[in-house]
């Protein structure tokens, strides 16, 4: 029987789950798992191959036939959709919206679940998404859920925007926010709810090393590994 472990991170969009999983799996030496960007991939094959979002059938065809893969660079993982890079592509607020719209579908979530599992390798995973703990990996030993408030999400999305030189509209994108929580909180199949066994953070008022901190302390707590820091 496989001894991996997996720690599941859940949590709305913008609250920090992309950075913790990124350090965790650095400091654990575990593989991680951006489950959102299967999402992002397939509303961008989709797009592309001229399919409308709203017919569930083109999407979960799509889904089936996703040849979708991961690569390591220097500068971070990248993300193929057969042999075109589009790692950039599937970074925008658009791409996003069209994740959270093809992620609704029940078809196109059973598609894309064994896929998922099949990321699990020893010594163990770090894993990203909505419904992780509660639905892909639902015996995971670490269930980690991190919230913040719409506004605090949007005010941290604002401030990486202009990092980067790009002009970022607060009321748009706590709009964004709010209407992209409401789907992905309010859909049949696998919303997006802290599984009953997870260590519910709330991010708000927490620097990125206070979260990772209190990550690294529970997973600690919870499987007895050793983390040199
Ligand atoms: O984490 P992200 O922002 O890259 O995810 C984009 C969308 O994909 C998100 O709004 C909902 C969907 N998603 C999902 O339904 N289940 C997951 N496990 C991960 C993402």
């Amino acid at each position: 029987m496989s001894q991996a472990i997996v720690i599941a991170v859940d949590g709305p969009s913008g609250v920090g789950k992309g950075e913790l999983t990124r350090r965790l799996a650095n400091v654990l030496g575990f593989d991680l798992l951006d489950s959102g960007a299967i999402y992002r991939v397939l509303g961008y094959a989709v797009r592309k191959a001229g399919l409308a979002l709203f017919d569930e059938d083109s999407v979960a065809q799509e889904a089936k036939l996703l040849n979708l893969s991961f690569e390591c660079f220097d500068d971070g993982v990248h993300v193929f959709l057969g042999g075109e890079d589009v790692s950039s592509q599937i970074r925008t607020e658009e791409a996003g919206n069209n994740a959270s719209k093809v992620a609704a579908y029940p078809s196109v979530r059973q598609a894309l679940l064994e896929r998922q599992r099949q990321f699990l390798k020893e010594p163990g995973l770090v894993a990203d998404g909505r419904d992780m703990g509660t639905v892909v990996f639902p015996r995971a030993q670490v269930k980690i859920f991190l919230d913040a408030s719409a506004e605090v999400r949007a005010q941290r999305r604002c401030l990486q925007l202009q990092a980067k030189g790009q002009k970022a509209c607060f009321e748009d994108i706590v709009k964004e926010i709010a209407e992209r929580d409401e789907r992905d909180r309010n859909r049949p199949v696998a919303p997006l709810v802290p599984a009953s066994d997870a260590l519910v953070i709330d991010t708000s008022a927490m620097s990125i090393e206070e979260v990772f901190k209190a990550a690294v302390d529970y997973i600690v707590e919870k499987t007895g590994l050793k983390i040199d820091l």
